[in-house]
Parts: C-alpha cells; structure tokens; sequence
C-alpha cells in the first residue's frame, strides 16, 4: 500500500528557518480509515534523571535538533486532528519547543505531577481536570482514535505509525513491540495462543519466566477512545513503582489488544546519554542514505554529519569531515574534505574545502579555501574566490572577483573581476559603529592595504600595495600612501658586528 504522497514545494529560505519542521518537500502519509477523526498525545512530563543533564530529556539535541521536535514532525506527518504534548519538568522549555515546531493542531497541557504514564494519559484526556486548569476534557473529546507515543523516541517514522494503525485495525488497543537481543529494563509482551496481547509486565514486576521474554513494549499505542477512557478508569497503583501504568490498559482491555511489531532502530527509547548517541547516529545515518538514493556521492558516511533540513542536489560530492547544518543547500558542488557549514548555500561547480561557513552564498563555479571563514551576509558571485585565511563578514564579492589569501573582508561590496592583494583589510569598526566599504569593478587593491571605511573604490582604480586608504579614489586613478623610503648605508653590518664583538669577548 503506498501511503506517502509528496505536497507542495514550500518557498524560501527564509521561511524554512521559520517553520523548522517542514522540509523542502512536504511528504504526507495517509492513514487507514481517514474518515476516522485521529489524535495523538505525546508523553514529554518526565525527567529524564538518567541522562544526569539539567535541561529536560525531549529538549536534548538528537542529529542536530531537539529530540521532541523529531517525534513532532513524524506526527506532523500524518493528517491528526489534534497532537497533544504532555508537559511537566521543564514544562516552560518544553512548551516553547512545542511553540517553536509552529504545528497548528499542537496543544500542551500539564502533568503537574508525575503520577505514571496511565496518569499521564488522562490528563492528556482532561480526566484529571481536578489538578490542573489546563487539562480539559474537551480536548480529545471529538478524537475516536488516539495513538500515544513516547517523546522520548526520536527514530520512529510515520511510516511506523501507519503501519500500527493498519495493523491494529478492529482491535481496542493496538501495542507498537520489537524484539530486543536484551530486553532489560523494558516492558514484557505476554500473548496467548491466538497472539493477542494479554497482559504487558514491566521489568521491575516481572517473575523469571516473563524477564525472559525477549518482544517488549516501545511504549507507542493506538487507542480507540472509549474502551480506553474506561479502561483509565480502572487504573491503580498497584506496582512496583507505585505509578499508574498505561501498560495496565492493555490487560484490562485484553484480549482486545494486538501487537505490530517493528525493527528496534524504529523505536529507540531514549534514557542516558549512550542511547542519546545512538539515536543520532541511527538519525544520521538515515538522512544520509536518503541523500545516497538521491545521487549525492557522500565519501565517508562515518564522518559525515547533515542537519534534516539540508538539501543537498544530485552529482554533488561530500568528501570525509563535513558538517552541513540548518537550512543549508547544496548545489552540483564539492564540499571538503573538512567543511563545516551552517545555514550556507553553495551552487553548481562551485567547492569548499577545509572551511568555516555561516549564512554565506556561495555562486557557481566559486571557490572557498582551504582555511576561510566566511560569516554571515557573505556573497561570492559565480566564479569568485575566497582563499587561504580569508575571513569575510557581510560582504559582497562580484562575478570573478578574487580574494585570495590572508585578507579581512567586512560590510564591503566588491564589484566583479575585482583583484584583492594578499593582506588587505577593511577596517570597518571604530569600536561602535560599523562603516562600508565601496570596491568599484576591475579594481585592483595591491597587498597589505588598509582600507580605513567608509571609503570608496573607483572602477578600475589601483591602490598601491600596503596603503592605508582614508579617502575616495577615482575611477582609473592609483592611490599611494606610503612614507619616504630611507637607505642607510652599512647600518645591518655594522649592527652584526657589534653583537658579534659581543659573542666573541664572552
Ligand atoms: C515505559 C513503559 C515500558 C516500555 C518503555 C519503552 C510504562 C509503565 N512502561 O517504561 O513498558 O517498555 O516505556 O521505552 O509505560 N512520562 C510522563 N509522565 C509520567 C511518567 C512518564 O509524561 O508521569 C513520560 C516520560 O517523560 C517518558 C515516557 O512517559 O517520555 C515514558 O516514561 P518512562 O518513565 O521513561 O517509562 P519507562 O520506565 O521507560
Ligand atoms: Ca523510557
């Protein structure tokens, strides 16, 4: 069944850094029975102790962004009614991640205290409307099918989520499982004989026979709505943990309960920091198979780390060492070996060694590196260059203009086939403001120069290599500014011979 179908391109740059969950390219995902009104609740109260970090667990970075922002967009995904975010520790941060994910059916209401994930389900469903103004029955009250995941499961797919939902079709409640090689620490599935689920044991409740159980509870279910609001009803805290468990709706509601199960990459549960790692390495390695598929030639996937919203063309090549981070774009272009580039745009035949960019355009068939720096506002037209310890900053460079080594380049515009000595600075600071500097085309600006903004360039003009420019030079006109030159005649050797008559007394 194909149940993914691409919707419209969304448009620049500009608003893809606004709207950090949608991609390039909108891919949604159909859900069986689409006439059914569906919901999602997102547990995110906990705290996530065992990660030893003081920020909440969902707000932690997984492959460049934060963990719920993850589950957020797999749900987003899919045509929900409504998504609603669970939020405790840290609820101020978490509601802000929520805030940031700019979906318009996400809501967050509050566990104020945390009672256990069952608990935290009837909150979700304004059960508990006692404990916090927040949580209002009305919320949920159209959803007849509610799917729960975890926020802490930053790998699952809505894919997974589908494929739950079709598998689980005519049952009450439906249980997302895999199969762990070592199953500590999870949930136990006991079944009966005709595989429906009858019961899920967490650990710490477990007898022998049941540890041994290797299919566990990934803590991501579908619902339909009424038996689960009555099987909420029936919860206790009869546990080890003194909690009232979701897991306990399941045997209420047995034998109505199936189970589908799924690979364990799909539904890492994150606790400390070692799965912190794995997840994003799960994360990444996935991003870069799409590129793969894509045509884009990645040398050394190991070392290879790219954010989920870069796009990256086919025929490109991302040679070992390179980090490409927000909403960066990539062209027919190479980049590396050693590239680490942010919010960066680098067009067709052009390429990008051993360099630092932010917020910079790179035109076609130009050249950064190896060793620039080139920050925000950064514009290098087709064919420019920006070469050895180069650093610029709000500065645009024009068709085939070169800068080619040691040079700072702030607030300039440079016009085209401009050339750029070795050394040359803009002095754009005077400690409080920032001050401009004009280049005109086909200027020639000789090594070592200053050129001491705001301060003008003319067309085709020529500054003398190492002077220091306080005023506008004319088109076609050379700029000098250089002290009289002195020889003194004898001076170094009688200055030798000195320190030398020195070394021989002693
Ligand atoms: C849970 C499951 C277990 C499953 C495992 C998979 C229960 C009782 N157990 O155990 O069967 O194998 O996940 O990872 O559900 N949370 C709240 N409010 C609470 C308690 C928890 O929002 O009062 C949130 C946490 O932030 C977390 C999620 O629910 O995102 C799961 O809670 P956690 O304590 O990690 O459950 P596990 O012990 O891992
Ligand atoms: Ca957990």
């Amino acid at each position: 069944m194909i149940t993914a179908i691409l919707v419209s391109p969304l448009g620049d740059g500009e608003m893809a850094s606004r709207r950090p969950l949608e991609s390039k390219l909108r891919v949604r995902y159909l859900l069986p029975q689409p006439e059914m009104k569906t919901a999602a609740v997102v547990l995110a109260a906990g705290k996530g102790s065992r990660l030893k970090s003081p920020i909440p667990k969902v707000a932690h970075m997984v492959a460049g962004r934060p963990m719920l922002h993850w589950v957020l967009d797999a749900l987003a995904a899919l045509d929900l009614d409504k998504i609603v975010v669970v939020v405790g520790h840290g609820a101020d941060q978490v509601r802000q991640l929520v805030e940031d994910a700019n979906l318009p059916n996400a809501v967050c209401i509050t566990q104020a205290e945390q009672k256990g994930t069952g608990h935290a389900m009837r909150c979700a469903l304004g059960l508990t409307q006692d404990e916090h103004p927040d949580n209002d029955p009305a919320i949920l009250a159209d959803a007849q099918r509610i799917l729960l995941v975890y926020g802490d499961g930053p790998t699952l797919s809505p894919q997974t989520l589908v494929d739950l939902v079709e598998g689980g079709q005519g049952n009450e409640a439906t249980v997302l499982t895999t199969i762990l090689d070592d199953p500590f620490g999870y949930g136990r599935i006991i079944r009966n004989t005709s595989g429906m689920v009858t019961e899920i044991v967490e650990e710490r409740d477990t007898n022998e026979t049941q540890a041994a159980i290797q299919e566990i509870n990934t803590g991501i279910y579908c619902f339909e709505r009424e038996p689960l609001v009555n099987a909420l009803g029936q919860l206790t805290t009869d546990n080890a943990q003194g909690e009232e468990y979701i897991t306990d709706v399941v045997g209420i509601l047995a034998p109505r309960v199936g189970a589908v199960v799924v690979a364990p990459d799909e539904v890492m549960g994150i606790n400390d920091q070692i799965q912190l790692a794995e997840s994003t390495d799960v994360l990444r390695k996935r991003i870069i198979q799409q590129h793969q598929q894509n045509g884009v030639a990645i040398i050394d996937p190991a070392t290879t780390y790219i954010g989920h919203a870069v796009t990256i063309a086919p025929g490109a090549v991302i040679e070992p060492g390179c980090h490409l981070r927000g909403n960066t774009v990539i062209g027919a272009a190479k980049i590396g070996p050693n590239a680490d580039l942010t919010d960066t745009t680098v067009e067709d035949g052009a390429s990008v060694t051993y360099s630092v960019l932010t917020g910079t355009t790179v035109g076609p068939k130009a050249t950064v590196g190896p060793y620039a720096h080139l920050r925000p506002g950064t514009q290098l037209a087709e064919g420019a260059k920006a070469g050895g310890f180069v650093e610029t900053k709000n500065a645009v460079i024009g068709k085939g203009s070169k800068v080619p080594h040691l040079s700072y380049i702030g607030d300039a515009t440079v016009g085209e086939s401009v050339n750029i000595g070795a050394g040359t600075i803009t002095c754009n600071y005077n400690g409080y403001e920032k001050f401009r500097t004009e280049i005109g085309d086909g200027a020639f600006i000789g090594s070592d120069s200053m050129l001491i903004a705001p301060v003008t360039i003319g067309e085709g003009a020529y500054v003398a290599a190492a002077s220091s420019v306080t005023k506008a030079v004319p088109p076609g006109d050379l700029y000098v500014e250089r002290a009289q030159p002195r020889i003194i005649e004898g001076w170094a050797t009688k200055f030798h011979a000195r320190y030398d008559k020195g070394k021989a007394d002693t």
